[in-house]
């Protein structure tokens, strides 16, 4: 078949370089000449395992290409899928639609009279429905993307399930036809009307952030009465109902999606006359584990860390990730820079990124170079190799030897043998 994907930024680059994987004919179209240069050319601006190679190869045989031409998208595609960003407003919790509402209205303006435009961006539920009504010269459908910064093409490739929102048969018919690799595998399909197909995507997020403020609010229970939150997560989570995943407690949830998707979740349930203020509570509680971290940090300095030397290990928000957006580890190293300290970050992939958004921190190429006489060190992402530091090494860099893990991943008997005051969320001191 021969697609577009409008909006090749993290969602459409993937989708674009996997659709041509499942052997149609794609064309990733972004109003960004820079981009569509750079994608054209095989670069891919942001990090994400195996994409480059992916794109590399489907540009190379012809089989994908970049456009910033709407009318050429119009003329090529049988099936549009729109792929743009929904951010949050600036000064309110609900999510920003101009994007989705241009890139609908440039794409049904050139789309042939029979062509499928498909969303795929998150959105407040009712945009599906408002969409294919003003835009009633072209057939919508919806149908929401479920993938993870670090596993995007395995998510895109073998997810978990297809959600097909969607008003009529042959509009089914024809999603069926694009995913027909993905479904002959067994993945299992949820067709839906509009709301519902929406509201799967929005749901599942705050699902997902629920269950990670439940573990962090249990480990504010077991600070202040002793509790090793770690033990209480595993415990529960032998049980199939609560199931392990996502009961890592720490520094708390960040990135593009979950905190921006619980708030424009609350706010348009406010709108609908629905209460879900308990997403607000997720919110705070996913808050105040930054302000723990800061609270711990002046602890094991002595009461303040003005003129302290703290190394933060991590920047992006997840492993296998160079994104910083909602980096709770950034926000927990530039507050600690506003209190006085010296801190010096280090990443594997997020460097870049990380100095441009916040340039008075200091950087280290390498977690040895930012332990350097280093009063105190934060793990606050959770790298694999972090967990591969040598705590007898390190203990002979720094300072002071104390550490917080606010990822709960660091084996804290390996780190307190070698001599270091080790703090974790959620765990006795
Ligand atoms: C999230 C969802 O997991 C995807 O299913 C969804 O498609 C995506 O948002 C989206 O809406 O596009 P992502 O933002 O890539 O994906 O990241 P997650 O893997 O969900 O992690 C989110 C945050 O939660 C990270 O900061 C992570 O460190 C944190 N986290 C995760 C915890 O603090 N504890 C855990 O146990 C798990």
């Amino acid at each position: 078949m021969r697609l577009t994907v409008i909006g090749t930024g993290y969602l459409g680059a993937t989708h674009a370089a996997c659709m041509a994987e499942l052997g149609h004919e794609v064309l990733g179209v972004d109003v960004d000449p820079e981009k569509v240069a750079a994608l054209q050319a095989g670069r891919v601006p942001f990090h994400e395992p195996g994409l480059p190679e992916l794109i590399a190869k489907h540009t190379a045989s012809g089989q994908l290409r970049f456009t910033s031409d709407y009318a050429a998208a119009g003329a090529f595609g049988d099936v549009h899928f729109v792929c743009v960003g929904t951010p949050q407003l600036k000064g309110s919790e609900g999510a920003d639609l101009a994007y989705v509402d241009s890139a609908f209205a440039a794409i049904a303006e050139h789309a042939a009279p029979d062509a499928l435009v498909v969303g795929k961006s998150t959105v407040p539920v009712g945009t599906a429905g408002r969409l294919a009504d003003a835009h009633a010269g072209v057939e919508v459908a919806w149908n929401p993307e479920f993938l993870r910064e670090g596993f995007a093409i395995e998510d895109t490739l073998r997810p978990d399930r297809l959600v097909f929102g969607v008003r009529s048969e042959r509009a089914e018919t024809i999603l069926r036809e694009v995913y027909a690799p993905v479904l002959a595998a067994g993945t299992p399909l949820v067709t839906a009307d509009f709301p519902t197909a929406e509201l799967v995507k929005t749901a599942a997020n705050a699902f997902l952030a629920t269950k990670i403020s439940f573990i962090n609010a249990m480990a504010e229970v077991c600070e202040a009465a002793g509790g090793d939150v770690s033990v209480l997560a595993e415990a529960i989570g032998y049980d199939d109902r609560i199931g392990g995943k996502f009961l890592r407690a720490g520094v708390g949830f960040g990135g593009g999606c979950l905190p921006k998707d619980i708030r424009a979740f609350a706010h348009r349930a406010d709108e609908l006359g629905v209460s879900l203020d308990f997403l607000r509570e997720v919110d705070a509680i996913n808050m105040r584990r930054r302000d723990k971290v800061v609270e711990v940090a002046r602890e094991l300095c002595g009461g303040a860390v003005l003129g302290a030397r703290i190394a933060v290990l991590g920047a992006a928000f997840k492993p296998d990730s160079d994104d910083i957006r909602d980096s709770p580890a950034l926000n927990v190293a530039a507050r600690l820079r506003l209190d006085g300290a010296d801190v010096t970050v280090h990443d594997p992939e997020a460097m870049d990124n990380a100095r441009k958004a916040f340039p008075l921190l200091g950087y280290a190429l390498s977690a040895e170079e930012a332990m350097q006489r280093a009063d105190l060190v934060l793990h606050l992402t959770e790298w694999p190799q972090f967990r591969e530091i040598d705590p007898a090494r390190a203990r002979s860099l720094v300072s002071r030897p104390r550490i917080v893990d606010g990822r709960g991943v660091l084996d804290a008997d390996r780190w307190t043998a070698a001599g270091w005051q080790f703090r974790a969320l959620g765990r006795p001191a």
